[in-house]
């Protein structure tokens, strides 16, 4: 069994992109971080984006609105970033509370800004395979890390287990582009799918997208299958400081000694989300021509 080492290969990334950023002489790039209210997880994801940027030369503009600001002012916020040449990227982080319609909100971001890739151009893109788009993080950081692990997908048969607009619609659409690394068959189950563990056991590939602790056992995954695991859940534990342990939706202990290659949770997926953001920022300054 292989670990597949994400902040290894982030920390890689993130290298890279160092180095090119530090070859900018007029401007840097600037992301611009929205966190709606005090969410714990969305505070500490936010933070990290924020220091990342930060380590690699990459300029961040916080915005910390309240919970109670209404949909039109947040609107009315993400308008003023994608007219301000200064601002190469935005991000909303996810999720918003309950009385703002957050797909609204990602169609509001400037798709030629939108480097979460959530607005519909992009979504768009990724469907098309037009590569001029920006690819949501968590996806993109996914292909990345099976990519530099030496894993082909073609031909084999990818399971995405759940269809968020965020993970598993994008990542099952990636894996059946028809380019170099992807050319994977795809399944997506989702809560309503019927004999959920006869299809995951047919996984080559199963990336575990649903959002449930340990959901994924044993007992559900083939012998030699590459596991993905993109859960982060909190479970309480008294053991810990923060009162809380990190887990995947894969339940690690029974399912690692079984697999091909495996992702840990914390230190596989998670930290290349951040490096993909940090990409995509790039990306965005070069389109704009720098602005
Ligand atoms: N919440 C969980 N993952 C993400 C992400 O990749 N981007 C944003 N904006 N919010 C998230």
């Amino acid at each position: 069994m292989e670990l597949i080492d994400g902040n290894k290969i982030a920390a890689t990334i993130v290298a890279e992109l160092k180095e090119e950023i530090a070859a900018l002489t007029v401007r840097k790039p600037c992301i611009a971080l929205i966190r709606v209210g005090e969410d714990p997880a969305s505070v500490s994801y936010v933070k990290k984006k924020e220091k990342t940027a930060a380590d690699i030369g990459v300029t961040s503009r916080i915005l910390l609105p309240p919970i109670t600001i209404t949909q039109g002012e947040l609107f009315a916020l993400i308008d003023g970033l994608n007219a301000d040449p200064a601002v190469d990227g935005i991000l909303v982080q996810s999720p918003l509370p309950k009385h703002i319609d957050e797909v609204a909100v990602f169609r509001r971001v400037a798709p030629e800004k939108d480097v979460d890739g959530f607005n519909t151009i992009n979504l768009g893109k990724v469907a098309q395979e037009d590569d001029t788009g920006f690819v949501a993080c968590t996806p993109a950081g996914i292909m990345e890390l099976l990519a530099r692990s030496g894993v082909d997908l073609k031909g084999r048969h990818v399971v995405v287990l759940g269809r968020s607009l965020i993970v598993g619609k994008p990542v099952a659409l990636l894996a059946l582009q028809k380019k170099a690394g992807a050319n994977a068959t795809v399944s997506i189950c989702h809560s309503a799918t019927a004999n959920l563990p006869e299809l995951t056991r047919q996984a080559d590939v199963l990336i575990a997208a649903i959002g449930r602790a340990e959901f994924v056992t044993a007992d559900m995954v083939k012998p030699g299958a590459v596991v993905i695991d993109v859960g982060i859940n909190r479970v309480p534990d008294a053991t810990k400081k923060t009162g809380y342990r990190l887990t995947g939706d894969v339940h690690f202990p029974s399912v690692a000694p079984q697999c091909s290659h495996i992702t840990p949770v914390p230190g596989g997926v998670g930290p290349m989300t951040v490096a993909m953001l940090m990409k995509n920022t790039l990306k965005a300054y070069r389109l704009g021509g720098g602005r």
